[in-house]
């Protein structure tokens, strides 16, 4: 994965050296669009603390997503609506510390970044500087061109996000998927919209496998899917549905690999009955 051409960064820290050591060279976007074209599916998750950040860094996840999904996932709020820029920024700083290879993405929140290209800027610039972000991602397709074209000339990589967008939740009608039928059109319009305005990688979400696929196809720039089947260049999952930390119904479009809620569940308990039973601590716990 290290770009031969590659150097140390002017008066590089601890960090930069031994990340260009085989295995564990910082994962660039350019990296996402050579995978694509070796046919290298992609693997990208959430993260929003240190320790899960550095546990699916160790495992070789190539992209962690700071997502808005933090509104639901870590602030307890319904939607992704409500969630603000200064209560991600220190979400995306404690990822972006404990990250030594994945690219790391900070999520543009609703409201900061629909009303201008500059207003994108400014906001993606703090995710960049204050987060430590790699690259931003915002919702949206054709509306969006001017967003992205104005953060790529500016220096900040872009993903898109496409199909069902959270933050539209409303104007949506609700969580829905997009682009069966007819409205494929508008979907691939989005996608090659995107590209065309310099964002180096596509988000689709709730697209049906056959369009999502055709999308994939056309573009030059990696799709990454979400309920979006299994033709996309890569995949993402908020790790909380993937893992089981969240327990109730859950999308059709996720699987899930483990159990955290009930693994924490019975550690809880066994502590509580050992406090309550007077067998903690122990003399081994006591100085
Ligand atoms: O915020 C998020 O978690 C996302 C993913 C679902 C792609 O946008």
């Amino acid at each position: 994965m290290s770009s031969p051409e590659e150097t140390a960064p002017y008066g590089s820290g601890p960090a930069a050296a031994p990340a260009q050591k085989s295995g564990t060279a910082k994962v660039r976007t350019h990296h996402l669009r050579e995978m694509k074209e070796r046919g290298e599916r992609i693997t990208m998750l959430t993260a929003y603390e240190q320790y899960a950040a550095q546990t699916f860094d160790e495992a070789g996840i190539d992209v962690l997503l700071v997502g808005d999904s933090a509104s639901n996932n870590v602030y307890g709020n319904e939607t992704s609506l409500p969630v603000t820029v200064d209560e991600l920024l220190p979400l995306t700083r404690a990822v972006s510390r404990a990250t030594k290879r994945a690219l790391v993405v900070g999520d543009l929140p609703f409201g900061s970044y629909q009303a201008s290209p500059e207003q994108a800027y400014l906001t993606a610039v703090r995710f960049m500087k204050e987060g430590g972000a790699h690259a931003v991602k915002l919702e949206g397709g054709v509306e969006m061109v001017r967003q992205i074209e104005h953060l790529t000339r500016g220096g900040i990589p872009v993903m898109a996000h496409i199909g069902f967008t959270p933050q539209s939740e409303h104007a949506l009608g609700g969580y829905r998927v997009q682009g069966r039928g007819e409205t494929s059109a508008r979907v691939l319009a989005d996608a090659e919209a995107v590209q065309d305005a310099g964002a180096f990688a596509v988000v689709m979400e709730m697209v049906p496998g056959d369009v999502a696929g055709e999308i994939t196809r056309k573009l030059r720039i990696p799709t990454i899917g979400i309920g979006a089947g299994n033709e996309t260049d890569g995949q993402v999952l908020v790790w909380q549905d993937a893992f089981g930390l969240r327990t109730g119904r859950m999308a059709k479009f996720v699987k899930q690999y483990a159990d955290v809620h009930g693994v924490l569940l019975e550690a809880a308990r066994t502590y509580a009955d050992d406090v309550k039973a007077g067998t903690f601590p122990g003399p081994e716990h006591t100085f």
